[in-house]
C-alpha cells in the first residue's frame, strides 16, 4: 500500500472524503478534487499529506487540467476512484425538467468518462492499475421518481464492465461499488425528496426505507472506504468487472 498513488473525485465531503482518509491512513499518496473550496481546505488541514485542487467534474476543461495536475503531484497514478455523482431532483419522468436531466448526466456519466479516458494512459504505466466507479443501489434496481440518477448509475455498470474487458490486458482492474442508504446529509435529502412526492412524513419515509433492508441500519461511509481500499489492494487482485453492493441487503430502492 505504501506509495500507492490515488486520485479521488469529489473527495472533500461525504463518501469521497472517507475514501481519502482511508487511503491516507494506509500510507497512500492521495490527490482529491472537488467543487467545495472550504471542504478542500478542511481536508488538507485534517488529513495529513493529502493534496487537493478545485475541479468541477461537469466541466471538461477543468478535468483536463486536474488530471495532469494530479498525476504530476502524485508522480504517476495507480488508483482512480470515480466518486463524483449528483442526485438530481425527485419527479416522475413526464414532469422531469430536461435541463436537470442533462446536468446529472454531465457529472455522473460524461464527467466519469472524461476523468477515466485521461487517467488510462497513466494507469497503464502502473504495476497494478485500479479503477473504482461509484454506482449505487439505484444501479441495481429501478428507482421511481429518480430516473436520471438510476439511469446514470446503471450506465456506470456498463462502463465498468466494458472498461474491465478493455483494460484487463494492461493489468488494470475495474470494479463498481453500489452503496445503499448511507449515513449522512444526503440520505436526509433523499427522504425529503420522497416525502415531497408521496405526501408522507419524514419519519414514515425513514421507516419505509428500513423496511426494504434485511439489516436495519444505515451504511457507514467508512465501510465503503474500507471496501475501496480492499479492492485496490493486492488481496483484490483477482476481482475485476464486478458490482459490489454495500447496502444492508436492500431488496428494492
Ligand atoms: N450517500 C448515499 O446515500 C449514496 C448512496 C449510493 C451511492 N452514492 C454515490 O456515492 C458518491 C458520493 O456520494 P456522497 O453522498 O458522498 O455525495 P455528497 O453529496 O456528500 O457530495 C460529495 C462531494 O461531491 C462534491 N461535488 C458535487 N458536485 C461536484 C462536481 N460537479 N464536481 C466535483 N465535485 C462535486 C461535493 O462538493 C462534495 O464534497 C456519489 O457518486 C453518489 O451517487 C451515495
Amino acid at each position: 500500500m505504501n506509495e500507492q498513488r490515488v486520485l479521488i473525485t469529489a473527495g472533500a465531503g461525504g463518501i469521497g472524503r472517507a475514501i481519502a482518509q482511508a487511503f491516507a491512513d494506509k500510507g497512500a499518496k492521495v490527490f482529491v478534487c472537488d467543487i467545495d473550496v472550504q471542504g478542500l481546505e478542511a481536508l488538507k488541514r485534517e488529513v495529513r499529506g493529502v493534496q487537493a485542487t478545485l475541479c468541477n467534474i461537469a466541466i471538461r476543461s477543468d478535468i483536463e487540467k486536474m488530471v495532469g495536475q494530479a498525476v504530476k503531484a502524485l508522480g504517476g497514478l495507480d488508483v482512480l476512484v470515480n466518486n463524483a455523482g449528483i442526485a438530481g431532483p425527485t419527479a416522475p419522468v413526464e414532469q422531469f425538467n430536461p435541463d436537470d436531466w442533462e446536468k446529472v448526466v454531465q457529472v455522473n456519466l460524461n464527467g466519469t468518462f472524461n476523468v477515466t479516458r485521461l487517467a488510462i494512459p497513466h494507469l497503464k504505466k502502473s504495476p497494478a492499475g485500479v479503477i473504482i466507479n461509484m454506482s449505487s443501489v439505484a444501479g441495481r434496481f429501478g428507482y421511481p421518481n429518480r430516473s436520471v440518477y438510476s439511469t446514470t448509475k446503471w450506465g456506470l455498470i456498463g462502463f465498468t464492465k466494458t472498461l474491465a474487458m478493455e483494460l484487463g490486458g494492461d493489468g488494470i482492474r475495474v470494479n463498481a461499488i453500489l452503496p445503499g442508504a448511507v449515513d449522512g446529509p444526503r440520505f436526509q435529502q433523499v427522504l425529503e425528496g420522497r416525502a415531497k412526492v408521496s405526501g408522507r412524513t419524514l419519519e414514515e419515509e425513514a421507516q419505509a426505507a428500513m423496511a426494504t433492508q434485511s439489516i436495519k441500519h444505515l451504511v457507514d461511509p467508512r465501510h465503503i472506504a474500507d471496501l475501496a481500499v480492499f479492492l485496490a489492494s493486492e488481496s483484490g487482485s483477482s476481482i475485476s468487472g464486478q458490482m459490489l453492493p454495500i447496502d444492508c441487503d436492500m431488496q428494492h430502492t
